[in-house]
């Protein structure tokens, strides 16, 4: 983990835009995502959409045509608020998380952790008027198969799922590459001090000093639970 006082090279850059910006302070601003900001590996630009709005009510959404319940967020200021940002750099992806897009995995997270600057733009209400996502959007991405008021939670799910895996984001490096999926396996069970609780034990192997014996183990309770919870996952290795 890098201290507040070392300076990293930028290694991402991701700019999010909302029509509910605040949603983003909490989290953005504690723990990882926070660190890995203040270390300089990645800045998170939150933009809020109502800058971008139409008229003297900053306007953003309007009534389906074709009649229609809920309002869908109008092409305009989209499409200003993303001209304005690929002005002043140029973007690999512009993310849409969306419930009918592409199911959010691990290996979706590793590769777009190598990019250098995203746009992540957040529909809101009904969704997003089709000109965007057809001329705009490069990559539509769910986070699951539930239905979210907004794409603001599938953002910080994505954001934070991309950040954590930058070097120098968390304290191990090599834990980011042991989570569970990474490794096509669900995690071990994983055990601290003390050694015994309320008669509730530690296996005796982890208190072993044999790192051998130890690996065996954890690999070994890795693949049985694989097998029980998810067998799906040890299908796709066959
Ligand atoms: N927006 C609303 N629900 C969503 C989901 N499940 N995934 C991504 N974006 C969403």
């Amino acid at each position: 983990m890098l201290r507040r006082s070392q300076v990293a090279k930028l290694l991402i850059r991701i700019d999010i835009i909302s029509g509910v910006p605040q949603t983003f302070e909490s989290v953005l601003g504690a723990s990882i995502l926070k660190r890995a900001a203040e270390a300089g590996l990645a800045e998170v630009v939150v933009h809020n959409l109502h800058d971008y709005g139409l008229g003297r009510y900053k306007q953003v959404d309007d009534a389906p045509c074709g009649g229609g319940a809920g309002m869908i967020l109008r092409p305009e200021p989209i499409f200003d608020c993303i001209e304005k940002l690929t002005e002043e750099r140029e973007y690999d992806e512009v993310l849409f998380p969306t419930p009918d897009g592409a199911m959010f995995t691990q290996g979706m997270a590793n590769e777009l952790s190598m990019k250098k600057n995203l746009i992540i733009l957040c529909g809101h209400y009904r969704g997003v008027d089709q000109r965007v996502r057809d001329h705009l959007v490069t990559r539509e991405i769910s986070i699951g198969d539930y239905v979210l008021t907004g794409g603001e939670l599938p953002a910080l799910v994505i954001t934070d799922a991309i950040i954590r895996l930058l070097p120098g984001a968390i304290g191990d490096s090599e834990s980011a590459l042991g989570d569970s999926f990474q490794t096509g396996l669900l995690d071990t069970p994983w055990y601290t001090k003390p050694a015994e609780y309320r008669g509730m034990n530690v296996p005796e192997v982890l208190l072993s000093g044999d790192h051998a014996k130890i690996a065996a183990w954890r690999e070994e309770q890795a693949f049985e639970k694989t097998k029980v919870r998810r067998p799906d996952l040890l299908d796709e290795e066959m």
